[in-house]
């Protein structure tokens, strides 16, 4: 996918969208040539590659930087990079500031998470030329006031407001919109009734595509995968044994041979 425009194309066509996450330039190289469709430089980035305990801590400094790393390996692929906490939540001057600095870093559009209180923040990027993706249901960036990691919109009436909410985004531009952690029924309804595409994640199979966080699916990190989440491969594991076997290469010592010398 190169433009926004072949998000809406697939939703028409009913062709299922495969997102990413991708955090740098090596990765990002990887990604471009696979058959996955777009790049999100998402804010998980703060957890993943910085360590910390939640999203509320990536910086637009982070996210430009990342998003900057993603575009050099990844030239031409579509890329959506993640609004940090905070930037779209202090009126349309911070927020056109911050999106403009992740366009400019490489970006194709933005993800920002929630609607309601910055409609106007929406409305004001898409009509500067700013596409918007949002972002529904387990909003990470509210973690604090969600008071964890949960599903969303189990009752009725968490379910409409999604289904309001979703609505909103649509109507103010978005382009299309992430739905995270929500039961599939709730999925699946909204995006049957939406024209623009849902990417989910967590969110059963009735969305108009997937994304999944790239060192989930590549199992790096052994402590934790969500139950919605899968692993394609056992990056932790081949990647300790190879350096076990390199550990022990020098230490044999089978490492360097003299093929590996240089003359
Ligand atoms: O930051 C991120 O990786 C995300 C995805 C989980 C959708 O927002």
């Amino acid at each position: 996918m190169k433009t926004i425009l072949d998000f809406s194309r697939a939703r028409r066509e009913d062709r299922p969208i495969v997102m990413v996450t991708a955090y740098d330039a090596l990765m990002a190289r990887i990604v471009a040539v696979s058959e996955a469709d777009a790049i999100l430089v998402g804010d998980s980035v703060a957890m993943v590659m910085h360590g910390f305990s939640s999203t509320v801590e990536a910086t637009l400094p982070m996210m430009e930087l990342h998003t900057a790393s993603v575009r050099r390996g990844a030239p031409d692929t579509l890329i959506v990079a993640d609004m940090p906490f905070g930037t779209f939540r202090q009126g349309k001057h911070v927020a056109t500031e911050a999106a403009s600095r992740l366009m400019q870093a490489g970006a194709n559009a933005i993800k920002l998470e929630g609607v309601s209180g910055h409609e106007d923040v929406i409305t004001h990027l898409v009509e500067g030329g700013i596409p918007v993706m949002g972002h529904l249901g387990l909003t990470p960036q509210s973690v604090h006031q969600l008071g964890g990691y949960r599903v969303q919109g189990r009752s009725e009436e968490a379910a409409d407001k999604i289904q309001t909410d979703a609505h909103r985004l649509e109507s103010l531009g978005a382009f299309a919109t992430v739905l995270e952690c929500v039961p599939a029924d709730v999925a699946s309804s909204i995006t049957t009734r939406l024209t623009i595409p849902t990417i989910g994640i967590g969110a059963g199979s009735g969305t108009s595509g997937q994304i999944l966080v790239l060192t989930d699916l590549l199992g790096l990190d052994d402590r934790f995968l969500p139950k919605f989440a899968r692993r394609y491969l056992d990056g932790h594991g081949d990647i300790l044994a190879a350096l076990n076997r390199y550990a022990e290469d020098v230490r044999t010592p089978r490492f360097p041979t003299d093929a590996e010398v240089l003359a």
